[in-house]
């Protein structure tokens, strides 16, 4: 078994074998490949039931106990992805009321147009890198819109999320941690001013609406909002960037999209599930849990792989087949249990909207270089660039 520091730049391009590998020894495989021992989860039933499961808890990246990186620790400790319990409940349920399907679907219109505007922005012809030309600026200019973020500093909130990423992944070196410490305290500032600036003039965004409720901590505000912009940008502009790869790669499949858009719904799921933005998570054993005639020891991490649970072949007809009209396709991109995604419909809405712009108005285009760079990552799967050269309209 490999030794995950070490892991080649083909695990990176391909991780799939590597969970096949793991999947076939045993679905929950005990590692010390990671800094925290504990088990690697590959199949789909068990991932299911942990997810379920509220003896496994959710817990912040760093350990509790350090002293390095305190703005970075106490950021996690008031977000509510990384709370259990009430504590959970009450964040999620208030913030949640800017994500219901009535508000979501109320942003198509903004959605389309900003999607639009972007490849207007295109000449007729040459060449675009779809993350950072298109999939980024549109992800961007809607988390900031829900939230009420001007949008002259969408720019640097990009660069703001590639480090504060790194920091939650489960390969995050000393280094990233220290240089997202110190971009942490800037956007803590930054907020801070941001929600003096709206208690004075309020609006109809959801910062605005939650100083509104006086429910959280000021504490707890800023983490909430570092933590929306963050899940906001980097996910989304993943499910768009890799969509659109794996469309690129597919062409009968991409044909058949084109002439039909109405399966534009079941393929953006069937990108999610053969490509899954989050590729891991984790949870810790509240206390001792017997699972497949394991014991998983309280304070034991399990790592949810994702990315492999979504190609489980118990589960999954031909899994490593990507096929736009897959159906059922039960796939767990979004996690599952109290802590599914609270943007999935959000995610959905603008991986569909902006892969459908993209077909109408690029009706050609070909990949600059069929062998693109993943970023070494691996809780996310993450395209450095994607170069194409199109024709547009
Ligand atoms: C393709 C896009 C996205 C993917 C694949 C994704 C994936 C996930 C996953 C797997 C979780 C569960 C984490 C866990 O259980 O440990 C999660 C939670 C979450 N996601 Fe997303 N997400 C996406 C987009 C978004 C967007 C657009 C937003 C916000 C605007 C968002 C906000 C959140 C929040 C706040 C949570 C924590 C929920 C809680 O703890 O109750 N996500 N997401």
């Amino acid at each position: 078994m490999k030794n995950i520091n070490n892991m080649h730049t083909d695990f990176f391009r391909n991780p799939y074998p590597f969970y096949d590998e793991l999947r076939s020894i045993s679905p929950l495989y005990r590692t010390s490949l990671l800094k925290y021992k504990g088990v690697f989860v590959t199949g789909y039933e068990e991932a299911v039931t942990i997810l379920k499961d509220t003896r496994f808890k959710n817990r912040i990246p760093l350990p509790q106990s350090t002293l390095k990186y305190e703005s970075l620790k106490d950021t996690q400790n008031d977000m509510f992805l990384f709370k259990n319990g009430a504590d959970h409940i009450k964040i999620r349920m208030l913030v949640n009321k800017a994500f219901t399907p009535r508000m979501i679907e109320a942003y198509r219109p903004y959605i389309a147009e900003t999607a639009n505007s972007l490849l207007d922005e295109m000449k007729l012809g040459g060449t675009m890198d779809i993350v950072s030309d298109f999939a980024f600026p549109l992800a961007s200019s809607v988390i900031a819109r829900i939230l009420g973020v001007p949008a002259e500093d969408h720019q640097k909130f990009r660069e703001w999320s590639i480090e504060l990423i790194q920091t939650i992944d489960f390969m995050r070196s000393s280094k990233s941690l220290k240089s997202g410490n110190r971009t942490i305290g800037i956007l803590i500032n930054y907020f801070k001013k941001l929600i003096i600036s709206k208690e004075l003039y309020p609006a109809e965004d959801l910062i605005s609406i939650l100083i509104k409720e006086e429910k959280m901590t000021n504490e707890e505000l800023i983490a909430t909002c570092i933590l929306l912009v963050i899940a906001g940008h980097e996910t989304t502009v993943n499910l768009i960037s890799n969509s659109l790869f794996i469309l690129l790669n597919n062409e009968e499949q991409l044909l058949e999209l084109r002439e039909d858009l109405s399966l534009m719904e079941s393929a953006v799921e069937e990108c999610l599930r053969y490509e899954s933005p989050t590729q891991m998570i984790a949870r810790i054993a509240g206390e001792d849990v017997e699972m497949n005639g394991e014991l998983i020891k309280e304070g034991e991490h399990v790592y949810i792989m994702l990315g492999a649970v979504n190609r489980d072949p118990r589960k999954f007809l031909h899994a490593d087949q990507f096929n736009i009209r897959r159906d059922p396709n039960q796939h767990l991109a979004f996690g599952a249990g109290v802590h599914f995604c609270l943007g999935a419909s959000l995610a959905r809405l603008e991986a569909q909207i902006a892969i459908s712009t993209f077909l109408e108005r690029i009706p050609e285009c070909t990949l600059a270089d069929s062998q693109l760079k993943w970023r070494r990552l691996f809780s996310f799967r993450s395209l450095e660039e994607m170069i194409i050269h199109f024709h547009g309209k």
